[in-house]
């Protein structure tokens, strides 16, 4: 019998600042049941630095924001999703700050209710300062005041080291399928349970570790997707993958990031000479959109021969530099920079996935009572190419209008829990042969960075592609023959979701936003999004079976 641990209103898979923020906005009126893959809390939003964008000063406006996001997105945003979360910018700050996040203040400070006192940054592609921070780590503070919040509550069950593996479906009489529950591997205690649930929402964040060089953490394995793609829905926008473009270089680093903040605030791209470089790409030159100067300095290193540029804000004074970035000068001097006095070496990393699982504006997809949320959702927000800090915004005005719908959804009258098919392990065994999960994890990894990466053609997408293929099937049989662990998991959905982002990228026969092949360097007079559909659903609880 398959162990079915929880029975509840809302599950919640992934405890980032979506999952987090939808989970304290249900749990007055819910059970909710959150988890979290690992740690709780560890994801791309605990290591966010530069800050939320959002219009906070009277200088700026609503349409101002509008009109940056869409000028980044490059003709693919949904326009009516980008006045939905800008409109919405200012109250989710509010509600941020009334959980008690304790954004950067100006040194001179109003006694008003306004957001004067906040200090706002500037990052590239917005032509205001609108980017509020925790100095430079929004992200850590915004975590930290949700999960105490969320430990608090007596209505939310919190499940950390819990990794879900699929979804569990039923179908309707009109064909079309509705979320009950998950299977979830517990990895402290090495077995398969299911989640029974009325709402399932996924919170699973991106899947940058499918590249070789990332800034994410390693939780940033496409899971969410790579579920909702096996059940049935639709994806979109899988081929537009934001390159940061400047993480710490340095082999003990880690792909460290340096906020764009830091060039917000002044911060200077260098050659090894010391001359600067961006004005020969954009008159924006440091404050041009993230796709540009990533670009730009790929271009730069491959031209000259260069394992790094250099990024320099040591002109500002180190009082300066220690209150705006005291983690990140923290970190450089950790690996022997002085940041307030000398310029620091950067390259860019995969960062943030603009594509994900289709929504509408209030995160449903296409099953009934499955939603997604945050990175991992595909809105129409981004288009094709995020503007910076629209990322957070995001799960934030997602996570609100997510709640809405799903209390309307648990107000209608209430079924019994549906039946849960068992988690079937009769054809499998111990795995006796690790080695070959971490041998395609590393494959996959470095094959993703040198076919797809900040610069493509129709040869290398082709290579990796059929590279993939070969690698699934290996996957899957693999799957299909030994017990699940956490690392087989992340594997079986890194590699769907290359897969997706490749036949996506092949799909696209322009260059446009994030999205540069040398086959195809013209732009297309008309904008269309990239929307993947998947044949039919497969059934989750069989590992027996491989995947289509
Ligand atoms: P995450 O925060 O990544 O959370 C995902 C959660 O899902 C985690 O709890 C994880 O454990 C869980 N999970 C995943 N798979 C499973 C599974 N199978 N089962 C159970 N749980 C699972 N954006 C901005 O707007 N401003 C910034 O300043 C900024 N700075 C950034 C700096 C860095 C270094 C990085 C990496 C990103 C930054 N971004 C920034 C992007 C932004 O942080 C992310 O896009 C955003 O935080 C994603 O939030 P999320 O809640 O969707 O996912
Ligand atoms: C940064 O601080 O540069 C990251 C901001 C973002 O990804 O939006």
């Amino acid at each position: 019998m398959t162990r079915i641990t929880e029975q509840t209103d809302v599950l919640i898979v992934g405890a980032g600042a979506a999952g987090l923020s939808l989970a304290l906005r249900l749990a007055d009126r819910a059970n909710v049941v959150l988890i979290g893959k690992g740690a709780l809390t560890e994801g791309s939003s605990r290591y966010a630095q530069g800050g939320i964008a959002a219009v906070l000063s009277d200088t700026d406006s609503v349409a101002g924001h509008v009109e940056d996001t869409l000028a980044a997105g490059d003709g693919l945003c949904d326009e009516q999703t980008v006045h939905f979360a800008v409109e919405r910018g200012q109250e989710n700050i509010r509600w941020l700050i009334n959980q008690g996040v304790d954004f950067t203040r100006r040194k001179k400070r109003r006694s008003d209710d306004s957001f004067t006192e906040y200090h706002l940054t500037r990052e590239g592609g917005h032509g205001k300062r609108r980017v509020i921070h925790a100095a430079d780590t929004t992200g850590q503070a915004i975590v930290e005041s949700l999960e105490q919040k969320v430990r608090l509550h007596p209505k939310v069950t919190l499940l950390d080291y819990h990794i879900a593996i699929d979804l569990i479906t039923t179908e309707e009489a009109d064909g079309s399928s509705t979320a009950v529950g998950a299977y979830v591997f517990d990895r402290k205690h090495n077995r398969v349970e299911a989640i029974a649930a009325r709402t399932v929402s996924l919170a699973t964040g991106g899947a940058s570790k499918v590249y070789l060089y990332t800034s994410n953490p390693d939780t940033s394995t496409g899971d969410g997707i790579a579920m909702a793609w096996r059940a049935g829905c639709r994806v979109g926008n899988m081929e537009f993958v934001q390159f940061h473009p400047t993480c710490l270089y340095h082999p003990d680093a880690g792909s460290f990031l340096i906020s764009e903040a830091v060039r917000g605030e002044g911060g200077k791209l260098k050659l090894p000479n010391g001359q600067p470089f961006m004005a020969r790409y954009d008159q924006r030159e440091e404050m041009a959109p993230r796709d540009i100067v990533a670009r730009a300095i790929d271009s730069e290193m491959k031209l000259h021969g260069l394992d790094h540029v250099l990024l320099d804000i040591s002109h500002r004074s180190p009082d300066f530099i220690l209150q705006h970035f005291p983690a990140i000068a923290a970190q450089c001097e950790a690996y022997g920079y002085d940041i307030t006095s000398m310029p620091i070496p950067v390259v860019p990393a995969a960062h943030y996935l603009c594509g994900g699982i289709v929504t509408d504006l209030k995160g449903r997809t296409d099953i009934n009572a499955l939603y997604a949320l945050g990175e991992c959702s595909y809105t129409g927000f981004h288009g094709a190419n995020r503007l910076a800090s629209n990322s957070l915004l995001e799960c934030l005005v997602f996570a609100q209008s997510a709640a809405e719908d799903i209390t309307e959804r648990l107000q209608r009258p209430q079924t019994k829990f549906a039946p849960i098919p068992h988690w079937d392990e009769s054809r499998v065994t111990d795995s006796d042969e690790e080695v070959v999960v971490a041998h395609n994890w590393d494959e996959l990894r470095r094959f993703m960075w040198d076919f797809v990466g900040i610069v493509r053609t129709d040869k290398r997408l082709k290579r990796a592609a059929s590279r993939i293929a070969l690698l699934k099937q290996e996957i899957n049989d693999y799957y299909g023959n030994f017990r699940v662990s956490n690392d087989l998991i992340e594997l079986r959905n890194l590699v769907m979701v290359a897969e997706l982002i490749v036949r996506s990228a092949m799909q696209r026969t322009e260059s446009r936003g994030l999205h540069y092949s040398l086959d195809h360097l013209h732009k297309s007079d008309t904008a269309k999004p990239t929307i993947l559909t998947p044949e039919k659903p497969n059934k989750p609880n069989k590992p027996g079976k491989s995947d289509k």
